[in-house]
């Protein structure tokens, strides 16, 4: 599609059209809320490159020719900087990593602080810098962030700040990639083992507690994030925002 500005004619990527014969890439594991961004990419016509620390098992995760694998570790750059020359251009890429540093603040200790905000915030980052000129105009960037960033609570306190540094990247790297978009998804809580660490008690009896006071009345699904994720690679006249796809659970 070609776009006349008030200077210049254009190529921009046509992202309304629907992903048909885009290519996606989706940085993260071959279940939870990256595989439903998948699947949804997929439902939409695009071909995807899965892309992780077991490319064996992404490779295993989905049993779809559309669907190729390949390694990645954000922490390491010159995996990073091999993919994006292997994978040449990309039309949107999707970054779900995540290595939460959990606890209070008496529990918590450098090491996993720093390997959090290395994965979720540094490797991004890097992400972002080895893929920009190979996004067209129009294509997308989207971040992780999550409800902890928007709703502080006691044992969250390295979630929070590693969420919100996302929630701000996203805002940053709009500016720095433009005309790429760039934006970020807050998930509230979603069931996709994460919160097994509570115990079997511990989960259903917390879940029970977020279902009856948030606004939505439910825990999230998976496919409820990736819906969000979609309409962030999609819509041309978003960037620079972090959709919070939460339940209303910080209003509470
Ligand atoms: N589920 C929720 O309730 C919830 C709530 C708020 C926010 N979120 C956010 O939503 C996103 C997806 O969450 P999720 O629950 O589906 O799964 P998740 O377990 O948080 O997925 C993140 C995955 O990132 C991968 N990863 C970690 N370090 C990496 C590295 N250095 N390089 C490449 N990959 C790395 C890990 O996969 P491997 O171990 O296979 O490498 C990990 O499973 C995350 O950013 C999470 O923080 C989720």
């Amino acid at each position: 599609m070609v776009v006349e500005g008030q200077w210049e004619k254009r190529e921009v990527l046509d992202v309304t059209a629907s992903l048909e014969d885009r290519t996606v890439l989706v940085v993260g594991r071959g279940s939870g809320i990256a595989r439903a961004v998948v699947l949804a990419a997929r439902a939409q016509g695009a071909r995807v490159v899965v892309a992780g620390r077991d490319a064996e098992a992404l490779e295993a995760a989905y049993e779809d020719s559309g669907v190729t694998a390949e390694y990645l570790d954000v922490t390491d750059d010159a995996t990073v900087e091999e993919l994006a020359r292997r994978l040449e251009r990309v039309d949107h890429v999707v970054s779900t990593v995540s290595a939460r540093a959990r606890g209070r603040l008496e529990e918590l200790d450098r090491a996993s602080l720093l390997r959090s905000f290395d994965t979720k915030v540094v490797g991004p980052i890097m992400l972002a810098k080895a893929f920009a000129g190979r996004i067209p105009d129009g294509g997308s960037l989207t971040l992780f962030s999550g409800v902890a960033a928007f709703k502080p609570a006691v044992g969250y306190l390295g979630v929070a700040t590693t969420n919100g540094a996302a929630d701000f990247l996203a805002r940053s790297l709009a500016l720095e990639m433009a005309p790429v978009r760039v934006n970020a998804i807050s998930p509230g809580v979603v069931d996709t083992g994460i919160w097994d660490s509570l115990g079997e008690d511990g989960k259903r009896a917390y879940f029970e507690n977020l279902r009856a006071r948030n606004p939505a009345r439910r825990i999230g699904s998976v496919d409820d994030i990736a819906g969000a994720v979609l309409f962030a690679m999609t819509n041309p006249f978003l960037t620079g925002v972090t959709l919070r796809v939460d339940g209303g659970e910080p209003l509470t």
